[in-house]
């Protein structure tokens, strides 16, 4: 059977909005390139009020605007998730513009270096620790207590199949999307009287800036480690992002959403 490959049979279906964030606003980190530039422009489309989260000034004011212009609700606000003192100031900037926080999507992470033990560096930890984990964190912490005082809030943390399985010479990355399970295990716990449900999302391999081209060696690799024979849009990883975010997952909570064609089922 030859592999499907293009844009319409992967997207059929899936691409007509029905206001399922309507009346929500949300946050997304790293929302100024790659996947949480697509779940930003999804959240917007699906009816939320979006604040686009990113350390890079140009492209998160970009998309923001390339939201508005299409009739949604979006804002820019520059924040490194890593520094609590950005992370509680964007958590205002949302709150005073809004009035509540609804959805926070964790997706921003260290991608800078990836090596096995022996290779792997003091600076690579620490990034994929501050950035990754306690990016998650800091954000975390900042929106529960509007959430826990309305009794209603969803946040989906983005973590990887390497998470799930195993991945070459990338020990830092892998050691910390994995930890990040046991954190959407704990926070579901401790906040799920408060209907404040916490799940992941683990993407496959995704086409975006950091990804290998097609024709690459690992490209062809990525491909053949799915179920679908193709690598994935970051499109395909915001449906999976909204229906956690929705009321459609209002008893979905500590779960973890593979997005990634079939690759952990294999
Ligand atoms: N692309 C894939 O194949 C793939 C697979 C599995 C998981 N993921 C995960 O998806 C998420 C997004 O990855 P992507 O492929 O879209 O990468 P990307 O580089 O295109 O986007 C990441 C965004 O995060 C921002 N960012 C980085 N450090 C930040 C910080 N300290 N504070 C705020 N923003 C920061 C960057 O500026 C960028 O806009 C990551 O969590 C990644 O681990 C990606």
């Amino acid at each position: 059977m030859a592999p499907i490959d293009t844009d319409a049979a992967a997207l059929q279906n899936a691409d007509a909005p029905m206001n399922r964030l309507s009346h929500k606003a949300a946050i997304v980190t790293g929302a100024a390139h790659g996947i949480g530039r697509a779940i930003s422009e999804l959240f917007a489309e699906e009816g939320a009020s979006v604040l686009l989260v990113d350390i890079d000034v140009d492209a998160g004011e970009g998309a923001a605007a390339a939201i508005r212009q299409r009739g949604g609700d979006g804002a820019f606000c520059r924040a490194d998730v890593s520094s609590v003192e950005d992370v509680v100031s964007a958590v205002s900037v949302a709150f005073e513009k809004w009035g509540h926080i609804d959805v926070l999507c964790n997706n921003a992470a260290y991608l800078g270096e990836f090596h096995a033990v022996l290779e792997s560096t003091p600076e690579e930890w620490s990034k994929c620790i501050e950035v990754s984990l306690l990016g998650t964190h800091h954000f975390t912490k900042a929106v529960l207590p509007h959430m826990i005082a309305r009794k209603l809030g969803s946040i989906v943390i983005v973590a990887s199949v390497q998470a799930m399985v195993g991945c070459a010479s990338s020990v830092a990355y892998t050691a910390i999307k994995a930890s990040l399970l046991g954190y959407v295990l704990s926070a579901a716990y401790d906040y799920g009287p408060y209907n404040v449900r916490v799940n992941a999302l683990c993407p496959g391999a995704i086409q975006t800036r950091i990804s290998p081209k097609p024709g690459e060696p690992h490209y062809e690799w990525q491909c053949g480690q799915t179920m679908l024979g193709r690598v994935g849009r970051p499109r395909e990883v915001a449906h999976g992002a909204v229906f956690l975010a929705s009321d459609d997952a209002s008893y979905i909570t500590g779960a973890v959403l593979p997005v990634d064609g079939g690759w952990t089922a294999k």
